[in-house]
C-alpha cells in the first residue's frame, strides 16, 4: 500500500502520513510530494524506480519500517518501526554529486541539534555519531550516464527510538536519540526539519563553498589516528584533511599522503 501527499482519505491517522509531513513545510520542492508506505523492503528501491519514471525533484519516499534496508557496501540496515527511513530524489548536475554526502550529513546534524539539543559529530565519510556511536547512516545512489546524472537518491536512516540493547550486533556501536535522551522521541518534527535543511543546503550548493567548510569543521575524524578499509585493502595513518570532492587525505606512517575516495574508518583511539 502506498499513500501520496495528494489529499485523500488514506492520508489520515498515520503518524508519518504525507499530510503531516508536508503541511506548512515551507520548502519549495523537497518534501512537497511524499509517498508513504507502512512497510517496505527499502525506500531506496522505490525512490530509484520513481526517479527513473521522472518523479518531481524533492519527492520523498518514507516508510514506518524497512524489511530489507540497505546500508553501504551491501550491508543490511536495521530499521524497525519508531525510527526514520526515507529517501529523497534529486536531479543535480554531475559537478555537485560529491557534495550530496556533505549536505546530507550536515542536514542530519543540524536537524538533530535543533529538534533535540543533542550534539552529533560526523565520521568520514557520512556517519553521524553521538558520543562515538552511530545514530544515523546515509546512502547515496545515483544513475549516471557518461557525464550526465540522471538522478540521485539520498537515503537517510536515523535511529530515533531504536533500543540498541535489543540487537547484540549493534549494542556497542550504535545509539539512538531516545537512548541518549532517556525518553521517546516523536519522528515528525525531525523529519520536517531534516527536509527543510536538505533543501536549504541544496539550494546553496552552486556558489557556496561553505558547505564543504561546515562539513570539514564537523568531522571528528580529522587529526585522529585511523584505519580505513575498503574490501581487502586497508590503510592506517593520521586523517589529515578532506578534499573538496569529499575524499580523505591520509598521512601514512612513511610520510606519504594518500587520497582515499571511499572506505570504512575506524577511529583507533576509540577502540
Ligand atoms: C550506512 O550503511 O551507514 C547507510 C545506511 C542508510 C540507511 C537508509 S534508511 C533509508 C534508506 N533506505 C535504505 O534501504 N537505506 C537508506
Amino acid at each position: 500500500m502506498r499513500i501520496y501527499s495528494e489529499p485523500g482519505p488514506g492520508n489520515m491517522g498515520n503518524s508519518l502520513s504525507p499530510a503531516s509531513i508536508t503541511a506548512n513545510l515551507g520548502t519549495h520542492f523537497v518534501g512537497q510530494r511524499v509517498i508513504y508506505y507502512p512497510s517496505l523492503t527499502s525506500t531506496m528501491e522505490v525512490a530509484k524506480r520513481e526517479a527513473k519514471q521522472g518523479a518531481v525533484e524533492g519527492t520523498v519516499i518514507i516508510t514506518d519500517e524497512q524489511t530489507a534496508g540497505k546500508g553501504r557496501k551491501k550491508r543490511i540496515w536495521l530499521s524497525p518501526r519508531g525510527n526514520i527511513a526515507l529517501s529523497i530524489i534529486l536531479y543535480p548536475s554531475a559537478v555537485y554529486l560529491p557534495s550530496l554526502v556533505m549536505l546530507a550529513s550536515l542536514a542530519v546534524v543540524y536537524s538533530i541539534e535543533s529538534v533535540t539539543g543533542l550534539k552529533p559529530q560526523l565520521k568520514w565519510p557520512n556517519d553521524v555519531l553521538i558520543k562515538g556511536r552511530k545514530v544515523c547512516g546515509i546512502l547515496i545512489e545515483s544513475g549516471v550516464r557518461g557525464s550526465r546524472v540522471d538522478y540521485a537518491v539520498i537515503g537517510i536512516g536515523i535511529n530515533v527510538n531504536l533500543k540498541p540493547a535489543d540487537f547484540p550486533e549493534l549494542s556497542s556501536v550504535a545509539t539512538s536519540l531516545s537512548d541518549e535522551l532517556g525518553r521517546e522521541v516523536p519522528q515528525i518534527d525531525l523529519i520536517r526539519r531534516l527536509l527543510v535543511e536538505v533543501e536549504k543546503l541544496y539550494l546553496a550548493l552552486p556558489p557556496d563553498e561553505s558547505i564543504y567548510q561546515q562539513w570539514r569543521g564537523r568531522l571528528v575524524t580529522l587529526g585522529r589516528r585511523v584505519q580505513v578499509s575498503w574490501g581487502k585493502t586497508s590503510y592506517e595513518g593520521i586523517a589529515e584533511s578532506v578534499a573538496r570532492d569529499g575524499s580523505l587525505l591520509l598521512r601514512c606512517p612513511d610520510g606519504s599522503l594518500t587520497k582515499i575516495v571511499a572506505g570504512d574508518v575506524t577511529l583507533r583511539d576509540y577502540e
